[in-house]
């Protein structure tokens, strides 16, 4: 996919951290990119920053992203290129005892429906209806119509205690990736999934500041380059998939090989 100024984009959760990184690299191309965030200040002033357009969407809701992509592709046109980061987690293990009184209580099935709903169903209902869009439009080269990104998490492969809805989540980002591939083959659509590992975005920046001592314990455990991954390197990672017509179908781990221990 060539990214010019000929080509419009979608990032979701695109007010901050990974999302807001691509919308930047995105934007540096000439590429026309709306946001899709729930957050309105953060959405309104990264796309002011940007020179981008904020929609302020709920990736939960359908009635929001369908408002979303109704509003981007009027300023825009139809998007050739979408970008799913919009996601987070609630924690909490399968079963948990109560250290005091010994009482035993299950993980919330409402909060376990809660995550996939953000994570999972939220990716596959903008996917799902972008595609669609995507689908109306004419062929560029090799064929392509469109392609997308998806974030799942390392937690997708080695979900620590306590991850057990996140890891499902994301878990079922990575499952879906090839067959979707497969789905869109026909339209020329193509999808990838990248699993970052602990990346400098404010979710992680926040416990450097509560828990300093944590912090160092997760940098010290990422074997090479020591260090958080930056926002900017999964851009340029997502842009090198969108770009390159051959990556199809694929989830990669961008994580300076950390591999997550059980805590
Ligand atoms: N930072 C990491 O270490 C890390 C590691 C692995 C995976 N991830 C994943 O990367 C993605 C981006 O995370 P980040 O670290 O950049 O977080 P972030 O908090 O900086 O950005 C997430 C953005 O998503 C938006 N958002 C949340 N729920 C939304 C909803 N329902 N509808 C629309 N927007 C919503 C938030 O308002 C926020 O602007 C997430 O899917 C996260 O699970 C992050």
């Amino acid at each position: 996919m060539k990214l010019d100024s000929s080509v419009s984009a979608v990032v979701t959760g695109g007010a901050s951290g990974l999302g807001a990184a691509t919308v930047k690299a995105l934007r540096d191309l000439g590429v026309k990119v709306a946001i899709f965030d729930k957050n309105p200040e953060t959405g309104a002033a990264k796309a002011a920053e940007l020179g981008a357009l904020f929609c302020e969407v709920d990736v939960m809701s359908e009635e929001s992203v369908d408002a979303g992509f109704a509003k981007a592709r009027a300023a825009n046109g139809q998007e050739r290129v979408l970008v799913n980061c919009a996601g987070g987690g609630r924690g909490g293990k399968t079963i948990a005892r109560d250290r005091e009184t010994g009482e035993i209580k299950p993980f919330k099935v409402s909060d376990f429906e809660w995550v996939l709903g953000l994570n999972l169903v939220g990716t596959f209902r903008c996917i799902t209806k972008s595609a669609a869009g995507m689908a109306t439009l004419e062929k560029q080269e090799d064929g392509e119509r469109g392609a997308i990104v998806n974030t799942g998490s390392v937690a997708a492969e080695d979900g620590q205690i306590g991850q057990v809805a996140y890891s499902a989540a994301k878990a079922g980002i990575k499952g879906m990736t090839l067959t979707i591939a497969r789905d869109l083959s026909s339209e020329g659509i193509r999808i990838n999934t990248i699993l970052p590992g602990i990346m400098a975005t404010p979710p992680m920046l926040g416990v450097k500041t509560r828990a300093p001592q944590i912090f160092d314990g997760l940098t010290a455990s990422v074997p090479f380059p020591k260090r958080l991954g930056h926002p900017a390197e999964y851009a340029d990672l997502a842009l090198t998939m969108l770009r390159n017509g051959y990556f199809n179908g694929e989830t990669v781990r961008l994580d300076g090989a950390i591999r997550m221990p059980p805590r």
